[in-house]
């Protein structure tokens, strides 16, 4: 059903707009869906950190589903009176084995003839949260979008990625989405925990590789986009904060084994 009252106002300003990510996909409603905001850590305190501390204009989110995580930034960023604007990657395919072998996950694909129809339930939940104005999906793999990102010239100020869980996928996602971000900007994520030996993996490296400054929390990480060598003092910093964070426990593991 057409509904021109919930279309987007402004979608000639939107970053991609020129490739068609316009806004047209919120003109229509699904009068047989309700409101399904199921996700994973989609309210913990970073995001807020995140916001108040970068005060993002652009944001990117990797890996969306049906909103929740985006629709939760997006609520921050009105509380601090801020104009974000997200850009939301994912295929919306379920492109996550589990998502696909779990048959409790796998119920939330709707698959519609055998092809997953989730988007419109995050179209649905982007429109009943009268968020449509700010949020661009964009349907497309991450290793795709990255590269897009970087013919169109974006720039973003935060990064959010919560798209493949395995080493090689955070990894891309990491090193391919990177030089777009401002410097300065913010790099976080999700399931930096036990149950995700890959995501760990692939953020010490890609952090050890670029010395950045790791901070963890509860699952979450999340690092600044510092591409200047540290000043001695940051360095002394760093060093310290390395140590404190299980250093030693390396070290030793490396040296006596155990
Ligand atoms: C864990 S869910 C995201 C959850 C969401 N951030 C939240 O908090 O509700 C992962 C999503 O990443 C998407 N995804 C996985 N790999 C992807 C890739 N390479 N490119 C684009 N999307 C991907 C999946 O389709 C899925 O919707």
């Amino acid at each position: 059903m057409a509904d021109a009252q919930t279309a987007v106002s402004q979608a000639t300003n939107w970053p991609l707009a020129r490739i068609g990510i316009d806004g047209s996909c919120y003109t229509h409603s699904d009068p047989d869906l309700s409101v399904d905001l199921q996700g994973w850590h989609s309210d913990h305190p970073v995001f807020e950190e995140v916001f108040k501390r970068h005060r993002p204009k652009l944001v990117t989110e990797i890996g969306t589903w049906k909103g929740a995580s985006v629709l939760h930034m997006h609520r921050i960023a009105r509380s601090l009176n801020l104009d974000t604007h997200f850009i939301c990657i994912d295929t919306w395919l379920g492109s996550n084995d589990t998502l696909w072998l779990i048959d409790d996950l796998r119920q939330h694909l709707r698959l519609d003839r055998g092809y997953p129809n989730m988007f419109r339930q995050f179209v649905h939940n982007v429109r009943a949260a009268g968020a449509q104005d700010h949020i661009s999906p964009f349907p497309i793999t991450s290793t795709a979008a990255a590269r897009v990102f970087r013919k169109l010239g974006i720039e973003i100020d935060a990064l959010y990625i919560d798209a493949g869980h395995e080493e090689e996928e955070v990894y891309f996602d990491l090193a391919l989405f990177y030089d777009s971000v401002a410097e300065g900007g913010a790099v976080f994520g999700d399931d930096y925990s036990e149950g995700w030996p890959g995501v760990i993996r692939a953020v010490d490296r890609f952090c050890a590789e670029k010395n950045l400054d790791l901070k963890t929390d509860t699952g979450k990480f999340c690092f600044v986009k510092r591409t200047t060598p540290r000043t001695r003092r940051q360095e002394a910093l760093h060093r310290t904060a390395i140590v404190g964070r299980g250093g030693l426990r390396r070290a030793r593991k490396m040296l006596f084994g155990r």
